[in-house]
């Protein structure tokens, strides 16, 4: 039990959730916590061990409710390795869910996109990951524990359901392989050649760390990626963050109603 989970518990006066589900909010994506019935807000400044989120379109809180009927836990505002410096900077939160009760998570992301059949607004499910960043969370954990299978890291189940949850919504069933740049800065357009060359569809600055530190603490994972634009040097144009959150909010919509019937749908 972390001493946050134990701190939630304290606020909601005793154990909570059944089965309960939690999603990860990325850039932009933040809307879908407005949505949440009967909200209980943590701030992570609350919660001990819960980073500190500097990133302007992220709020840095932990929300518990009921979204589609489920009880969710929500973390609105995820820490980055560009902020800290640190891959295992999502533990405390995600071991924090285990300890809640969760045994399912997904993943949100906003995401460049390496396939022209993916434009800006798409919304795409995760099936694998390259680390591109080199860079491994677990490094420092002792224990045959440490050597995580990472097939089908991405659970199956929840991958067929999110891709059922965008057919029911009239969304495209995109689904692909994410790399992870560390960033801050954004990809060179060498650098989104190579990434297309070795088998990436998507490219982002997070989802990867957690992924693999969700899978060595027991969780299933899913991960969605909402496109926010193209890979830099696929259009010409300059790459922005503003264009993140821009795509983020056009698309929300769509996102919250994807996000709401895979929570609905699933058994
Ligand atoms: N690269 C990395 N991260 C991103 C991008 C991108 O093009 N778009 C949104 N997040």
């Amino acid at each position: 039990m972390t001493e946050a989970a134990e701190f939630i518990r304290r606020a909601m006066g005793g154990a909570w959730g059944a089965d309960p589900v939690a999603v990860v909010l990325g850039s932009g994506l933040g809307a879908l916590a407005e949505e949440v019935e009967g909200a209980r807000r943590f701030p992570f400044k609350d919660l001990p061990g819960f980073p500190r989120s500097g990133v302007s379109s992220h709020k840095g809180e932990l929300i518990l409710g009921r979204l589609s009927g489920r009880d969710v836990a929500l973390l609105a505002g995820r820490a980055h390795y560009y902020e800290h410096g640190d891959p295992k900077i999502m533990r405390v939160p995600l071991e924090t869910f285990k300890a809640l009760g969760v045994s399912r998570l997904l993943l949100t992301n906003a995401a460049g996109s390496l396939r022209e059949d993916a434009p800006p607004g798409s919304l795409m499910v995760l099936n694998d990951h390259i680390s591109w960043s080199g860079l491994n969370p677990l490094i420092g954990v002792q224990g045959d524990s440490r050597f995580v299978n990472m097939v089908d890291a991405y659970d199956p189940e929840l991958r067929a359901a999110l891709l059922a949850a965008l057919k029911a919504e009239g969304q495209p069933q995109l689904q692909g392989v994410y790399m992870w740049f560390s960033g801050p800065s954004f990809e060179t357009p060498a650098e989104i050649r190579m990434a297309r060359l070795l088998g990436a569809d998507a490219v982002g600055m997070s989802t990867v760390p957690e992924a693999i530190l969700a899978r060595h603490i027991g969780l299933r994972v899913g991960a969605v990626s909402a496109i926010s634009n193209f890979g830099a040097g696929m259009t010409g144009l300059p790459l922005s963050h503003e264009e993140t959150k821009e795509e983020g909010a056009k698309l929300a919509g769509r996102f919250i109603a994807v996000v709401k019937r895979f929570l609905q749908d699933l058994a």
